[in-house]
């Protein structure tokens, strides 16, 4: 059974709590980012189809050939040592950017741990945090091509002389 199939209809929950309701700030982002994405896609915010399809693509990691799941041991988890997973998930994007490898980090596929569980052979002990598509990036597919709008440096960085 595929990705997309063992997902259809299941409800969606995580192993590690993420954040649900975004402070204004990045809601206001969040969503700037996503009718750029979606428009990109030629999908209008009024077709839920489309946007349920888009949604469902991603969840099941736009068909990459590979999807690396980062896990943490239950026991091991506290706050800080998600900067753990961080460091090796940022760490696996810059070398299969480096070998010509293109990635996705997608807390998407970490929603439905019990779907993946049945899928890949993950123990109970460890808690699914974030999925890592990988495959070869095709750059005329529209969501590999939009334009991003970045924040400036000084709004997030506070600096002291
Ligand atoms: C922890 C984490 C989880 C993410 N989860 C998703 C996701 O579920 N869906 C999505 O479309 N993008 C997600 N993203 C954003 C994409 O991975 C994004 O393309 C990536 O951060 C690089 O962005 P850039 O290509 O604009 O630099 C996530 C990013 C991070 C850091």
């Amino acid at each position: 059974m595929n990705l997309r199939q063992t997902l259809a209809g299941a409800a969606i929950a995580s192993d590690v709590p993420m954040l649900e309701k975004w402070p204004d700030a990045m809601k206001t982002r969040y969503g700037d980012l996503g009718k750029v994405v979606l428009s990109a896609q030629g999908i209008k915010r009024e077709d839920k189809e489309g946007r349920d399809k888009y949604f469902m693509n991603m969840v099941s990691a736009f068909d990459a050939p590979c999807l690396i799941l980062a896990c943490i041991s239950r026991d091991n988890l506290v706050e800080y040592q998600m900067l753990d997973i961080g460091l090796i998930a940022q760490t696996i994007c810059l070398a299969a950017h480096d070998k010509g490898l293109g990635t996705c980090l997608l807390a998407s596929t970490a929603r439905f741990p019990a779907e993946i569980r049945k899928i890949a052979a993950i123990p109970d002990d460890k808690k699914i945090v974030v999925g890592i598509a990988l495959g070869y990036p095709d750059l005329s597919v529209p969501l590999n091509n939009f334009e991003r709008n970045r924040v400036k440096l000084d709004e997030f960085v506070h600096w002291m002389e």
